[in-house]
């Protein structure tokens, strides 16, 4: 399982649909939903430090391990398009 914080940001985006091709079990953390319903997501603040935590642990507790942790969230530095 990788992790994307940020998976439903521009590169996240991009992010999580290429390591969905390549056949790995993907993730995203982010404040927004992803615009596909197919995409795996827990919403969570992450500068909330038990926001993170529950969301991590969530994670956790249902995959047998998670091998990577690919960090995109970020404070909005554009529209998104
Ligand atoms: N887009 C580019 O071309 C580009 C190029 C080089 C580097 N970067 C860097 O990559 C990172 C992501 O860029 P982007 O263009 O995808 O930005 P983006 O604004 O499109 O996406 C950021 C994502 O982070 C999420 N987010 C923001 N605060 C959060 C929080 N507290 N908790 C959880 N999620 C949160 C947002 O909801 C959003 O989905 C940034 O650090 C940016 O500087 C982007």
């Amino acid at each position: 399982m990788i992790i994307v914080t940020g998976g439903s940001g521009q590169l996240g985006r991009v992010c999580v649909f290429d390591l969905i091709e390549h056949g790995y079990d993907v993730t995203s953390i982010d404040v927004t939903p992803p615009t596909d319903p197919g995409i795996r997501f827990s919403r969570a603040d992450l500068t909330d430090f038990g926001q993170a935590k529950a969301a991590l642990s969530m994670i956790d507790e249902r995959v047998e391990e998670v091998t990577g942790v690919v960090q995109l969230a970020a404070w909005r530095l554009h529209t998104k398009g």
